[in-house]
């Protein structure tokens, strides 16, 4: 097999055979395909598509070029869940002990991630003494034993995606829904759920900007998962502003929190309480989405789910006591208003220019080896459609010194559109995608 034909076969708009596609995913695993050819094709993919069957291969070829686990051992459903991200983002930190409270188990492997913010390991990190880094062994023996685990994707969990991924990256490549499904659900599917859940986020802080793009990447998503045998439920939510009020890591962590101890009741805890549903009813635990999100309600309000994150924390090293007392947590030394210099209503919030404020400071990674500050990030006072007057506070900057501060709370303006009218309002939860049959 030549990898010149490949190309030119996908060039010219052909359908690629099984054999193909595993010809090329090993190749590029072991290292003896080059980057140019696997480039090629890589382009002529974004250009010319795949079919279902295609995506199918690929995703499967790439979910086996490394590791699998094995969840067999763990009693009971267990349940993976997937964000396509954006700023914010911290449901997982909420989700999987409210989930978890209510004997769904999870077990879920996290990437660091470059963007605004670290992602949900770095925000874990919070807590001191907490550590992502587990052995399988240890991953799997605590989904049994606690209910849920986050750990760090380890290197041999899908090679070809990461292979792939940074070569899509600098070509150009990544905005294609075969080359996008094939990447995320490989990885899910290695990680060994039965139940997966994605959160598939729509807006001008998302991957996917309009929420058609959204639909037909969610529909393929399910209907891949669908085809590999898991049951896979997609939800299109809102990222045209950012979720919840905090972007940064400890301040996200607080956040979370309060939804867990009850005190916080924005869009994060519709988020959350619908993704669980969804979890609890595919998994076979409820009978329908009320009971499901019933009982969800209950282990917030009589304290188990904010008990089941602290065992969590305390299991994988961290200090149990800063869940119930966030003083413990990071804290930045410089607090300032962002006052605002219009009145009138909040038309739009640029998330991506909100996740720009909280790189600004020091919460977000630039390259792999930069150093991420966790104490730093913003806590918006006024999202979209709330009335705002002239020198009121918009969000409160939390810096490390006064000059950062200063010039975050005059980028943080700018992510804000102001004007008159109330905007109408548009649903958080766009659509939950099942499977078609
Ligand atoms: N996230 C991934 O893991 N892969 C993609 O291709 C896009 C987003």
């Amino acid at each position: 097999m030549l990898m010149t034909d490949i190309i030119a076969k996908k060039r010219d708009g052909g359908e690629l055979s099984g054999g193909e596609i595993e010809f090329f995913v090993r190749g590029v695993t072991d290292g003896s395909i080059p980057d140019y050819q696997t480039a090629a094709l890589l382009m002529a993919i974004v250009w010319r598509g795949m079919n279902r069957r295609e995506t199918l291969d690929l995703t499967l070829a790439m979910m086996r070029s490394g590791d699998t686990l094995d969840l067999s051992g763990i009693s009971g459903v267990k349940a993976d869940k997937h964000s396509t991200g954006g700023v914010g983002d911290k449901t997982s930190l909420a989700l999987l002990p409210m989930v978890a409270a209510q004997g769904v188990r999870m077990a879920k492997m996290s990437g660091r991630g470059l963007g605004h913010t670290g992602g949900t390991l770095d925000k874990l990190e919070s807590f001191p003494g907490f550590s992502s880094a587990l052995t399988h062994e240890q991953f799997l023996s605590q989904v049994e034993r606690v209910g849920f685990a986050i750990a760090g994707q380890t290197a041999d969990l899908d090679p070809a995606d990461k292979k792939l991924y940074a070569l899509r990256d600098v070509t150009g490549t990544v905005q294609s829904i075969p080359l996008i499904v094939s990447s995320i659900m490989s990885k899910k599917l290695a990680a060994g759920a039965d139940v997966i859940v994605l959160d598939v986020k729509t807006g001008s802080g998302a991957f996917m900007k309009t929420e058609a793009d959204a639909r037909e990447l969610a529909r393929e998503m399910v209907e891949t998962g669908r085809l590999a045998g898991r049951r896979t439920v997609a939800c299109i939510t809102d990222m045209d502003q950012p979720l919840g009020n905090a972007v940064g890591n400890a301040l996200e962590v607080r956040e979370a929190i309060a939804l867990l101890k009850g005190e916080y009741g924005g869009e994060l805890r519709e988020l959350c309480l619908t993704l669980g549903s969804c979890i609890l009813t595919e998994a076979g635990a409820a009978e329908n989405a009320a009971a499901a999100r019933a009982m969800l309600e209950r282990g917030i309000a009589d304290g188990t789910a904010l008990e089941k994150f602290a065992e969590f924390v305390e299991a994988q090293g961290g200090d149990r006591r800063a869940v119930f007392d966030t003083s413990l947590l990071p804290d930045a030394p410089v607090k300032l208003e962002a006052l605002s210099e219009e009145s009138g209503y909040v038309q739009r919030i640029d998330a991506e220019g909100v996740g720009l404020v909280s790189m600004h400071l020091g919460g977000g990674r630039a390259t792999a080896e930069s150093g991420i500050d966790l104490a730093v990030g913003v806590v918006l006072h006024k999202k979209r459609g709330d009335a705002v007057a002239a020198g009121e506070s918009l969000a409160t900057i939390h810096a490390r010194d006064a000059a950062s501060a200063e010039s975050a709370a005059a980028l943080l303006r700018k992510a804000y559109a102001i004007g008159e009218g109330k905007p109408g309002d548009t649903p958080f939860v766009k659509a939950i995608i099942r499977a078609e049959d």
